[in-house]
């Protein structure tokens, strides 16, 4: 579904969230809004446990962080023995601060600097995942001044293209992200992680992509680990604890896509998983460690904007402009994605709808939210709901033409609470420094005496 689970509206079709009136509750927190509903997310969480549990005993929910991190959220993974998954010293900081216990934190990305590595070593993170082998040789230099071995798993890339958008796509040959399967650096990787003591190789992880609903594909990705994990038994005989196919999960962004789940492909990813470890010859099943972002958050999440503008330009089209736009949510420019949107007094015998084009207010043609949708005869002041925002939005907003980063509210039970407050115009000058301060910075000659 692409709304929150207990999105309703009354009987004068007035949009509800969490039991909260969604009119009401812009008036006192503003727009544009980013609204969480708590049911959905706890309950997103609960059938990806549901559905793993049905092929396997030990298996664990990792989130994204990526998806969308906010210390309000950390507390409910927490709450919902859901772990977390980060790429950055910021996301790293940002779930420790929260709350997130270290060894429940799984450190990724192509690019992790010495500082990021040392923060994760220092905090005790239960896995950094190799991605490269320049990596490698900084787990190797950091390891001599480490209190324990540092847990590690090697991120293989399997060859596997998945139907997505190119941009997310990461499981192909031609990838920066992974060590490839086929060429023989994955095995390399794992022979120079087992070179070291104070390397732990826990096991092996794959990510294929994001925004998939096929299935096969995240079967194909579990034989691919499973199969490896077998091959560098065989090679080296070490036995795994810990295997992962990744994240990837698609949901659906519009009222007429259709997607899976999260309880359907959490089990068809045990079931699999089940099926590939009956005949790996292990004696005992690895720990199965899934990694979903958007579908944890993405229906959760509703972006409420108000309409500033209404041009109608006779023949070609009408563009209604509201308050937010490619500052909050980039996706429609950057990917082409699909949304919808709806009026949120929806009224229920108003005048039917035409079609619009919901354009953002930024300096920007593509500026653009929806490009076609229905709306009923909008004017100035009217407030529009873009369900399906809760992932990959705020988590990739930018201050572009000084935007201010919208508030977020997370609602439950009747209640409405602001979980990250609405960026300032004092917030925009806190990081400019208007006063000189001269940096000393040697000339070449110096730095080479
Ligand atoms: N694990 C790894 C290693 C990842 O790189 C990702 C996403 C995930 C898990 C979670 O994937 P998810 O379940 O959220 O699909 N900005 C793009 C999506 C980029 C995804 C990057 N990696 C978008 O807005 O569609």
């Amino acid at each position: 579904m692409v709304w929150p689970n207990t999105a309703e509206r009354d009987a004068d079709g007035n949009l509800a969230i969490g039991g909260v009136d969604v009119a009401a509750l812009a008036e006192v927190a503003g727009t544009p809004l980013y609204i969480y509903d708590e049911a959905t997310i706890r309950a997103q969480c609960l059938a990806y446990r549901e559905g793993l549990a049905t092929g396997v005993e030990n298996a664990v929910v990792t989130y994204a962080a990526k998806a969308w991190l906010s210390h309000a959220l950390v507390e409910i993974l927490v709450d919902e023995s859901v772990n977390i998954d980060v790429v950055s010293g910021g996301e790293l900081y940002v779930a420790l601060q929260s709350g997130m216990p270290p060894e429940r934190i799984t450190f990724h990305g192509n690019s992790k600097s010495v500082a990021e590595l040392e923060m994760a070593i220092e905090a005790g993170v239960g896995s950094i995942v190799v991605d490269n082998f320049d990596e490698i040789d900084r787990l190797y230099a950091l390891s001599v001044a480490a209190a324990a071995p540092i847990p590690v798993m090697v991120r293989i890339n399997p060859g596997i293209d998945a139907h997505t958008h190119d941009y997310r796509k990461t499981g192909i040959v031609d990838s920066k992200f992974g060590l490839g399967v086929q060429n023989g650096d994955a095995e390399r990787a794992v022979a120079r992680s087992l070179d070291n003591d104070m390397l732990d190789l826990l096991g092996y992880h794959a990510h294929i992509g994001s925004q998939i609903f096929e299935t096969e594909t995240f079967t194909a990705a579990v034989d691919a680990v499973v199969d490896f994990a077998v091959a560098m038994r065989e090679r080296f005989g070490v036995t795994p604890r810990k295997l992962s196919p990744g994240g990837g999960f698609g949901v659906a962004h519009t009222p007429d896509e259709e997607a899976p789940d999260a309880r359907s492909y959490a089990a068809a990813v045990a079931q699999a998983y089940a099926a590939a470890i009956a005949t790996s010859g292990f004696d005992s099943a690895p720990t199965l460690v899934i990694e979903p972002g958007r579908s944890i958050v993405a229906n959760a999440g509703v972006a409420i904007y108000r309409v500033d503008a209404r041009k109608a330009i006779p023949g070609v089209r009408t563009y209604v402009s509201v308050d937010g736009g490619m500052a909050d949510n980039i996706r429609p420019a950057l990917y082409g994605a699909v949304y919808s949107a709806e009026l949120v007094a929806a009224g229920i015998d108003g005048p039917a709808g035409t079609s619009v084009t919901l354009a953002g207010k930024f300096c920007e043609s593509g500026d653009v939210l929806i490009r076609d949708v229905e709306l009923p005869p909008v004017q100035p002041g009217d407030l529009i709901a873009v369900p399906a925002a809760g992932a990959y939005c705020l988590a990739m907003a930018s201050n572009y033409n000084m935007a201010l980063k919208p508030a977020v509210v997370m609602v439950a039970g009747g209640r409405a609470r602001t979980v990250q407050k609405r960026e300032s115009y004092q917030d925009l000058m806190s990081r400019e420094v208007t006063t000189n301060q001269y940096l000393s910075v040697k000339h070449s000659d110096q730095r080479a005496g």
